[in-house]
């Protein structure tokens, strides 16, 4: 990686009034995390040395996600919206500062990837002042066109302000720009709004820096990795694309998906080799994965620790503050919760374990419940190594079974049970010789009279 500090822009300051939504746009999510957390974590793996994010006025949420993913990022509030250049200079004060490369992008262009924002900003290194980022999208309409001679960039041309002869240029701005450090600010002062929006447009940068005898030059990206996130279609559109790539970067680390358009991954996501997932999967943040662990069809997880060996479902849930030991067995229609499963354990049929810490080899009978809240607060249950749960049984936490301890079936269990000992807790089974047939008979005589 480069020795060059690197300072990046990040432009979050639009009104995405097309997503319809409460929400600002930046922070909706693509593959379990937020916008504005794609790109940043883009830009942290391009190697960032500084972070400034531009937000709206009043949009203290887009602020708390950007310093949380980036707890030094510095925030600026763009006042009014007079455009792009107008926007990269409301973070004036982190440009003073100073950097060698500047690097500016749009927090609504979630799948761009770190070794595109490398090859855009290695000019810079040789000596240009301004590197822009283009595509040819299947349709121009709308982007800016990159005009250029040669390896030379010569303009950027907003598609209300082009030609003729310059609309009919397929290769379009991304919008991602890099600017060299010592250059940024003095071209960025000289941008104006004479243009057919009244607008501060960044692309003018081009022209100016070419004025003053500094190169620029344009980079190119896939049009899959640059599109823009204006309404909910394209965002289901980004999230296609994500978890296309989510689904392949998996394989070729040796993961097995059998039907890999129906498993839907997070950005997070972790997983070991030889694993194998069974279709209708999803991953939700949080979740790592062990080698050897078979995820089968219709599990959905969320915040677990699966180790080697797991198996889990058909049909298991699994939520956050899951952790699963090595060979811990969760079968068909089992919820977890907060529950550490230590190894070799089985909860194989119909349960709800949560707050709970289950020992070694312990074995869960089918429907056994942790009854952990009872409306107000929530409870620990603690099963030891090796203890055997009846079927039907619901255990009413606060409790302990005892390690090696046998719970009969259909038990409600509200009190301690001691290491190795037996509980029995169900009412204890009447049966009556012929009942059911002199019952049967004296209605039978009861209808005849009536
Ligand atoms: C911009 C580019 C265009 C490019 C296109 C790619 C300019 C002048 N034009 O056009 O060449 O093809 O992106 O999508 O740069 N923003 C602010 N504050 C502002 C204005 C914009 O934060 O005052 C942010 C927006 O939130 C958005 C981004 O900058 O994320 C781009 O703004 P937008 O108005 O969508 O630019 P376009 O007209 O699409
Ligand atoms: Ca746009």
């Amino acid at each position: 990686m480069s020795d060059r500090s690197l300072l990046v822009v990040v432009l979050a300051a639009g009104e995405g009034t097309r997503m319809k939504s409460r929400l600002p746009k930046v922070l909706h999510k693509v593959a379990g995390r937020s916008m504005l957390h794609h790109v940043l974590a883009a830009t942290r793996a391009a190697g960032a040395t500084r972070t400034a994010v531009v937000v709206g006025p009043g949009r203290e949420d887009v602020a708390a996600e950007a310093t949380r993913i980036v707890p030094d990022a510095q925030v600026f509030v763009q006042t009014e919206r007079l455009g792009t250049a107008h926007a990269v200079l409301a973070a004036r004060a982190a440009l003073e500062q100073g950097a060698d490369d500047v690097l500016v992008l749009y927090a609504d262009t979630p799948l761009v990837r770190p070794e595109t924002l490398a090859r855009l900003r290695a000019p810079l290194a040789e000596g240009a002042a301004v590197a822009a980022l283009g595509f040819e999208p299947e349709d121009p309409t709308g982007y800016g066109r990159l005009v250029t001679s040669g390896d030379e960039l010569v303009a950027i041309r907003e598609e209300k302000d082009a030609t003729t002869a310059e609309k009919a240029i397929r290769f379009c701005n991304a919008g991602l720009m890099a600017l060299a450090g010592k250059d940024a600010l003095s071209i960025l002062d000289r941008i104006g709004n004479a243009n057919s929006k009244g607008e501060y447009y960044l692309t003018d940068a081009v022209e100016i820096a070419r004025a003053d005898g500094r190169p620029a030059v344009a980079a190119k990206a896939d049009a899959d990795e640059v599109a823009g996130v204006n309404s909910r279609i394209q965002l289901a559109e980004a999230e296609a694309i994500l978890q296309q790539r989510l689904r392949r970067a998996a394989m070729a680390e040796g993961v097995t998906l059998i039907a890999p358009e129906t498993v839907f991954f997070s950005a997070d996501t972790v997983l070991g080799r030889d694993v194998i997932v069974e279709p209708n999967v999803v991953f939700g943040p949080g979740v790592t994965v062990g080698d050897d662990v078979v995820i089968h069809a219709f599990c959905h997880l969320e915040g677990a620790h699966l180790e080697p060996g797991v198996s889990i479902g058909p049909y298991a849930r699994l939520r956050p503050g899951t952790r699963l030991e090595a060979g811990v067995r969760i079968g068909n229609f089992v919820e977890t919760k907060a529950a550490h499963i230590e190894s070799g354990a089985k909860v194989n049929h119909l349960s709800y374990v949560g707050d709970a810490h289950v020992g070694a080899g312990a074995n869960l009978g089918a429907g056994t419940i942790t009854c952990n809240y009872d409306g107000f607060s929530k409870y620990r249950t603690e099963i030891g190594a090796g203890a055997f749960i009846g079927v039907n049984s619901a255990l009413v936490a606060p409790v302990t079974i005892g390690a090696g301890a046998y719970v009969g079936t259909g038990a409600v269990i509200t009190s301690d049970v001691p290491e190795d000992a037996l509980a029995i807790a169900r009412s204890r089974q009447v049966v009556k010789e012929g009942w059911a047939r002199e019952f049967r008979a004296a209605r039978a005589e009861a209808k005849k009279k009536a």
